[in-house]
């Protein structure tokens, strides 16, 4: 299967989560492949910290293949070249977890016939080879987003089964700007449309993802004043009339990742050592990735709302 991950704006939570959402399907016995296809900021590295390998194949990564410059683009081992610790030793049983890592000096392009065809061998390719394919894309309506839209619309691809999970923060703008983006007139559904996809079958191969989402009863917020508690959680309640009002209410929502204070400092994955043994990081972090992450390919949880 492959999974387009999309956010209308930066620093929603896409990469990040998106990783580890590979993360656990590598350890629940899949084998994964990511892709970053963020071309003006390529950082999957970094949360998979593999920053020393990613050095290695700079140049040689999906940007350079996309354009032509190399046949086959770079691959990266992430058990075996992480310097995480933690994850050199995935138990038995694990899958594969592959990353293909952008090229840093990248940039965005515009997507040609050539970039095209070359786009649809590699999706093809991997959808064969691994369980699970994460595309992680340029945030906003990108060529990334343009382009696997124009691939997957190709006749070939008619038979591969492509979902699409779009992050937005628990805010009034990027509740809007995730509606929209999806929806909005020159979004992913019209966009799609205009390709040849049929508009219900996408529609329905579309959820969103409510990231870093603060919880009003959580103990992180004990300490603020009766006032302020009432307010937030008022907020809280205004937010998600206002995505249900956008058509991006619950139904429509795969799952949600709590506010998570290892994340709010550090880009990285989040294993059962952080939440166990050093208890850096919240069960509830791990149970919310972990639900998301089988539901990626639960059909029941794609059903029509
Ligand atoms: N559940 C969470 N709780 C707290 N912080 C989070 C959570 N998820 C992600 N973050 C943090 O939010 C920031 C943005 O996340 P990330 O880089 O994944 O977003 P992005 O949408 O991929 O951004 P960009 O468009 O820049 O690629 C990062 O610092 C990340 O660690
Ligand atoms: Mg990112």
């Amino acid at each position: 299967m492959l999974i387009f991950a999309a956010s209308d704006k930066g620093g929603t939570g896409r990469s990040v989560t998106s990783a580890n959402l590979a993360y656990h399907r590598a350890l629940a016995g899949d084998d994964v492949c990511y892709l970053d296809f963020d071309f003006g900021s390529p950082t999957a590295a970094a949360v998979f910290d593999v920053a020393d390998a990613r050095q290695d194949t700079e140049d040689r990564g999906l940007h350079a293949y996309l354009i032509g410059e190399v046949s086959e683009p770079a691959r990266i081992d992430v058990w075996s070249e992480t310097e995480h610790q933690v994850l050199r030793f995935p138990p038995p049983g694990s899958g594969r977890l592959v990353l293909m890592p952008g090229d840093v000096s990248g940039g965005e392009f515009a997507t040609g016939d050539e970039n095209l065809r070359r786009c649809v061998d590699l999706l093809m390719t991997l959808y064969y080879e691994f369980d699970l394919v994460v595309v992680d894309l340029s945030a906003g309506r990108s060529y990334a987003v343009d382009m696997v839209l124009e691939a997957t619309a190709q006749p070939e691809m008619s038979e591969v089964t492509a979902r699409w999970l779009v992050f937005h923060r628990w805010t009034r703008q990027h509740v809007g700007a995730a509606a929209s983006l999806v929806f909005g007139r020159r979004g992913i559904v019209a966009g799609g449309v205009d390709r040849g996809h049929d508009e219900e079958a996408l529609r329905n191969s579309i959820r969103f993802v409510r990231a870093a989402v603060p919880d009003p009863e959580s103990p992180l917020w004990s300490q603020v004043s009766p006032t302020q508690s009432a307010w937030m959680r008022k907020t809280d309640d205004d937010l998600k009339q206002l995505a249900s009002n956008l058509g991006i209410g619950y139904s429509q929502v795969l799952g949600s990742v709590p506010l998570e204070p290892v994340l709010q400092w550090r880009e990285q994955l989040i294993t059962d050592e952080d939440v166990l043994d050093s208890e850096i990081a919240n069960q509830d972090t791990w149970t919310a990735l972990s639900g998301l992450a089988k539901r990626l390919t639960d059909d029941e949880s794609w059903e029509q709302a």
